[in-house]
């Protein structure tokens, strides 16, 4: 889609959407007195009163337009850089909805002064791109026509510089296509999205945006110790692997390391998944494609920042070969792990990449990312990833992080009593807590495990089993995969 920065908005699209303010109905009277008394009217007999996200839909004599769209934005005080994303969301699919494809508007320029003109730019194009997207792949030529994308908008900004306004758009731009790229790649069936396939596109971003790849196959992983890795794998015909995607634009031996679970089927093992529960689980390596897109994202910033995505993947099957609960393991670090539940294998495979990354690469910070846990939903929804951290200021950097770019996480407590729930009797540990019925606090017990894979380093875990998939689409996303992740962290990355 094309986004445009223009002085005057020109009538020469199909769509111009009015923003109104709740508390200044009348804006438009010297516009249309036609569009004025319908704003009026609709008020009167409560039709639509334009509260945030309120709109009317018309046609004004006169006007070049195809269609005017009214968008209620509510108060000005309780406008948020969310708010800028969800109606810019609100606007695209009501456009698509309306078969019209090329929109012009005035709202950015009614948001002047409340945010930083690069913060609003940013939101309004992550909104656009993040809203004007579908996977349409597996759908038939005449259903997918059904589906058509907006081509262009123009913003108009009339009177103030745009430099600031456009880099924001080109961020926000670049932002948005990487989570676009993230929900493709979960969408993607997991008969499809085998780990040989990620390792296939994780090849084309390498070669594309100049980052180095390498990859540890089954036999160097078996080789080198990757025990915990390995056990999940082995119910699978498709061989596992472990991606480091290395963006290092500044010659400094300091780097951040991102690390994403990457199960591209999740069965639950032995511990098979019921009905109703294994239907989604081709979205299990939602972290691992949310840091490949992270990785591209930061690329296409140029962030002044060595990053490395590390990315451990494979699937959790059963068959002849798989592990079987009651199974020990014996881990990268050494340490050995009883498998309580083989359907917590996340932290299995999220273990020895940890461990991994940070005897590998020495990053300074660490942080992972992954579907984790159903308590995680539970205990969230999916408007909010949990956070586990012992690390204060990783918890607030990356809590404002998912505030500014609305993919929010919140963090859980991580206190000492947590600390020896997942200690092991036979074993050094087990995948499940050994506390009450092993289900209390899933969520933060998950972190708990991993946190013995990290050694000394600053350590974060962010848990986006809510809103990494979704079942019903939101304001500027659909349903499926949603690219959760990816903001938080580029906006984390960046310093927002
Ligand atoms: N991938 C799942 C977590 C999940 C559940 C993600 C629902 C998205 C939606 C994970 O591997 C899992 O199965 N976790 C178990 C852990 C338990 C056995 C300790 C869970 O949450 O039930
Ligand atoms: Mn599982
Ligand atoms: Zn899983």
């Amino acid at each position: 889609m094309k986004l445009h920065v223009v002085e005057n908005i020109s009538g020469k699209s199909s769509l111009l959407v009015l923003g109104l303010w709740e508390d200044d109905l009348l804006f438009y009277r010297g516009f249309s007195e036609e569009l004025n008394s319908e704003i009026q009217g609709c008020v009167k007999s409560m039709r639509c009163v334009f509260h945030f996200g309120d709109s009317l839909v018309t046609k004004v004599t006169g006007k070049p337009y195809t269609k005017v769209m009214v968008m209620g934005m509510g108060k000005k005080q309780d406008f948020t850089l969310e708010r800028v994303r969800k109606m810019m969301g609100k606007i695209v699919k009501s456009a698509r909805g309306l078969k019209l494809f090329t929109l012009e508007m005035t709202i950015v320029e009614m948001l002047r002064g409340l945010f930083s003109d690069e913060e609003l730019g940013r939101a309004a194009a992550e909104g656009c791109e993040l809203a004007n997207y579908d996977f349409v792949k597996y759908l038939s030529t005449e259903k997918k026509e059904k589906k058509r994308l907006v081509e262009e908008i123009s913003f108009g900004w009339h009177g103030k510089s745009s430099v600031a306004l456009e880099r924001g758009i080109g961020q926000g731009k670049i932002i948005a296509s990487a989570t676009n790229f993230t929900k493709d790649l979960v969408n993607e069936p997991a008969s499809v999205a085998t780990p040989s396939f990620v390792e296939k596109v994780a090849r084309e971003v390498a070669k594309n945006k100049k980052l180095s790849l390498s990859v540890l196959n089954k036999e160097e992983l078996e080789r080198q110790g990757f025990g915990a890795m390995v056990g999940v794998s082995r119910g699978s015909a498709q061989p596992p692997k472990l991606l480091v995607l290395k963006y290092e634009p500044v010659k400094s031996g300091k780097c951040t390391a991102l690390v994403g679970k990457g199960i591209t089927f999740d069965s639950g093992g032995y511990n098979l998944k019921p009905t109703g529960g294994i239907e989604d689980m081709k979205s299990d390596m939602s972290g691992a494609a949310a840091v490949l897109a992270t990785l591209r994202a930061c690329a296409e910033l140029g962030i002044q920042r060595n990053v490395i995505g590390v990315m451990p993947l494979c699937e959790n099957m059963i068959g002849g070969c798989a592990q079987k609960p009651g199974d020990i393991v014996k881990a990268f670090n050494g340490k050995t792990i009883e498998i309580r539940n083989t359907d917590a294998e996340g932290r299995l495979i999220l273990a020895d990449a940890l461990s991994y990354t940070e005897a590998r690469y020495k990053p300074e910070v660490m942080v992972d990312i992954a579907t984790l846990t159903g308590a995680c939903v539970i205990a969230l929804g999916y408007y909010a990833s949990g956070l586990v951290s012992k690390d204060i200021n990783l918890i607030s950097g990356l809590t404002i992080a998912g505030q500014k770019s609305g993919d929010r996480v919140w963090a859980l407590p991580f206190y000492e009593e947590y600390q020896d729930a997942m200690d092991g009797t036979i074993s050094d540990l087990r995948n499940m807590s050994s506390k009450g019925k092993g289900y209390e606090a899933g969520a933060i017990h998950g972190g708990v495990f991993l946190s013995k894979f990290v050694d000394k380093v600053k350590w974060a875990h962010i848990d986006i089993a809510g809103p990494a998939f979704l079942m019903e689409e939101s304001d500027y996303l659909q349903r499926g995969g949603t690219g959760a992740g990816v903001r938080v962290l580029t906006y984390w990355l960046m310093g927002m």
